[in-house]
């Protein structure tokens, strides 16, 4: 690659209708996809969040989008991230997928930051590039999914559930606590924060649903979804486990998929968490695909 033939910079939300086309006319759908499971609209909810860093590549002289990439600075305490990657058919095998690769890092100036990339098991390209970028596999995962259906709720005694769609501060303040504390071992976790937790209502359709203690009103459990059904987040405190919460939300996230009018109702469950995927199978959510968590340790390049 001639170096400037390319231009890698910081994309903000203004600049997101030139890049959305591009991911979405120029890539096969197959790898948005994979590149993108919780549908377009994550993407304003995403570049909207300071902590969240988007790039964008230009050829220079034919002045058009090639490449997207995705990443967030590390929550605080951690030094792991994402890298995320999309660079036009056309443009592959030039080093531009490098090249933003290594624009994500340098962006958060973390000496010995750790970066994770996301590959599913039939993209041999994708798996040749991490493992060219020095990524090695850490984790393997499963995407599940099934048709939505209208189950009856049924009630889970000294519990209410709602559908929550934002406003309350109180709420987000909790349901971000909850966050934190349900992902206090992984390496990412987004909505951390109660004003990140308002912001992902912008994005139309976007509901969280609310299993309370009635008792106390303190949250008990709560699925986060997108409109296309995808299933975020799935939660309940540890303290409940064992009270039937997690099986009662997640027959009515298959419901609430329904009510959104979602084609599939989709989930992502770590290979290892059996206890997860023993719940999803119990209401008809099936395995599709595996996908492969690599991890790169920066100060070991
Ligand atoms: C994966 C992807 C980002 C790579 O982008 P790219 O610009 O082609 O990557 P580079 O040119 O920097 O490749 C670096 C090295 O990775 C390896 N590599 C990349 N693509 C490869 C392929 N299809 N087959 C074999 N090796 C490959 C090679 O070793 C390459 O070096 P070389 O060309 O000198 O042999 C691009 O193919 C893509 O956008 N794929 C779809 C999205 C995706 O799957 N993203 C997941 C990764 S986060």
């Amino acid at each position: 690659m001639k170096p400037s033939e390319y231009l890698v910079e910081r994309l903000a939300v203004s600049g997101l209708p030139d890049v959305k086309p591009f991911l979405a006319d120029r890539m096969e759908a197959s790898a948005i996809e994979e590149y993108l499971p919780f549908g377009f609209d994550m993407l304003d909810e995403w570049v909207a969040v300071e902590r969240t860093i988007a790039l964008k590549a230009k050829h220079v002289a034919e002045d058009r989008i090639c490449g997207f990439a995705l990443t967030a600075k590390p929550m605080a305490g951690r030094d792991q991230t994402h890298v995320m990657i999309m660079i036009d058919p056309g443009d592959r095998r030039k080093g531009l997928g490098s090249l933003m690769d290594a624009a994500c890092v340098e962006f958060f100036d973390i000496p010995g930051i750790k970066t994770q990339a996301v590959v599913t098991e039939n993209n041999p390209g994708a798996t040749a590039f991490v493992e060219a970028r020095g990524y090695k596999m850490i984790d393997k995962n499963y995407k599940m999914s099934r048709e939505p259906e209208a189950f009856e709720p049924v009630e889970v005694e000294g519990f209410s559930f709602e559908a929550y769609r934002g406003g309350d501060p109180d709420t987000n303040a909790a349901i971000a606590d909850q966050n934190r504390r349900l992902y206090a071992n992984e390496r990412l976790a987004y909505f951390t924060a109660p004003e990140e937790v308002e912001k992902i209502f912008e994005s139309p359709g976007r509901v969280i649903l609310l299993a309370r203690l009635e008792e106390t009103q303190e949250i008990a459990g709560f699925v986060d979804l997108t409109k296309e059904a995808f299933v975020c987040n799935l939660g309940v405190a540890r303290k409940f486990w064992g009270t039937g919460l997690a099986h009662e939300l997640s027959r009515r996230t298959i419901a609430m998929g329904a009510e959104l009018g979602a084609d599939r109702v989709r989930s992502y469950v770590r290979a290892k968490n059996a206890a997860s995927i023993r719940m999803q199978k119990r209401v008809g959510m099936e395995i599709d695909e595996t996908v492969y968590h690599y991890e790169r340790d920066q100060a070991a390049l």
